[in-house]
């Protein structure tokens, strides 16, 4: 015992002395390591009569605490000393800051939330659905049969195994009619991609699906409440038309229209000449697509529709090329803050 207070004393004046993390480490190894002279008092208990063993054990192991107390106490202050002369020579505390610029909602999400708080406010809930879609949800449910042509409207990315990347966002109607039923009053915008590009196309764009099942539901309610939308989301009052067209999953389908708002619908590139820009398909839920998502089509009507977020995002901002949005392009992007 009295050998283990002088061994103490001798390896805490070790510890003290290392100045560097590899002498401490060296160190540690000497009086703690399998072969170190700690280890070996531990060992050589097995030499003392059975009674003193316990407290001897005791002892050595107290020993063996403070000891590992002291080195990583040491090894604190020995990194501390090492990462400060470090960055002494690297780095002068006195340069001015880097600066920190703030951050910004892009505008199509912008767009997004405040064409979502528009919806809810009307009483619709906002649903959502998976990007990478099957047959069965972008186009079998739709009433769109194998080999329609109609399929050809969709320039459709697949994938080898027969999945495709959603060309629009209405598989969503058919899985919210699926798990919630009907009635039912929802909208679901998301990403959605075409092999398409040009001033007002992109590969890959957003829509905002609206779909409202009901025991009465009209083509007159639908235009009501997109025109009710269009005039709240500018804030002023639009000319809107709607123009027959075709979809397989309404029937009667249409296009939105609205009046041009770079040329106040003169015509100019951005409408081609036009005075008229598409910014939503629509039309009253076609009987097929409502039994395709177990809705009973003798007792429930609906409508449905989708909009080009981006589209109304240019239009509420004033941009004249779709693909701007895409860029990533600061200078543009930093105009959209609102902070
Ligand atoms: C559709 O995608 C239908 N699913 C819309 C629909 C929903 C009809 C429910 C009836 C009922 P369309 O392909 O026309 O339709 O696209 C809808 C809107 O998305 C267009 O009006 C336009 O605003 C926008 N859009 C279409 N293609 C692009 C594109 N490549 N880039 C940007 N916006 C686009
Ligand atoms: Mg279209």
């Amino acid at each position: 015992m009295q050998d283990l207070e002088s061994l103490v004393t001798h390896a805490l004046g070790e510890v003290a002395a290392c100045a560097t993390l590899a002498q401490l480490d060296e160190a540690r190894v000497r009086w703690l390591g399998k072969k170190g002279a700690l280890t070996e008092q531990l060992k050589s208990l097995g030499a003392l009569p059975a009674a003193e063993r316990p407290a001897a054990g005791q002892r050595i192991n107290e020993v063996k605490e403070r000891l590992q107390a002291a080195i990583e106490a040491r090894r604190a202050g020995l990194t501390r000393a090492e990462i400060e002369r470090e960055l002494a020579g690297r780095i002068d505390v006195t340069l001015p800051g880097r600066g920190e610029r703030r951050g910004g909602l892009h505008p199509v999400t912008q767009a997004r939330l405040r064409i979502e708080t528009l919806f809810r406010r009307a009483g619709f809930d906002v649903a959502t659905g998976p990007e990478i879609e099957d047959d069965f949800h972008n186009f079998e449910a739709l009433n769109f049969p194998p080999n329609h042509p109609a399929r050809a409207m969709h320039d459709t990315f697949y994938f080898p195994d027969g999945r495709l990347l959603r060309t629009h966002t209405s598989p969503v109607q058919i899985r919210a009619m699926l798990s919630q039923g009907a009635p039912i009053a929802v909208v679901a915008p998301g990403r959605v991609y075409r092999c398409d590009s040009d001033m007002t196309h992109s590969p890959m764009f957003h829509q905002l699906e609206g779909l409202k099942v009901g025991e009465s539901v009209s083509f007159a309610n639908m235009k009501a409440v997109l025109h009710g939308f269009l005039q709240a989301f500018f804030e002023r009052d639009l000319a809107m038309r709607l123009r027959p067209s075709y979809f397989p999953f309404t029937e009667p389908s249409a296009e939105v229209d609205m009046s041009c708002v770079f040329c106040e619908g003169k015509g100019c590139r951005t409408c081609k000449h036009t005075g008229w820009l598409e910014i939503a398909g629509c039309g009253m839920v076609h009987p097929n697509v409502l039994m395709a998502s177990g809705v009973d089509a003798e007792r429930y009507t609906g409508y449905a529709f989708g909009m080009g977020i981006d589209r109304l995002a240019m239009l509420r901002y004033g941009v004249n090329d779709l693909r701007l949005f895409f860029e990533s392009d600061l200078r543009f992007l930093e105009q959209f803050r609102t902070l």
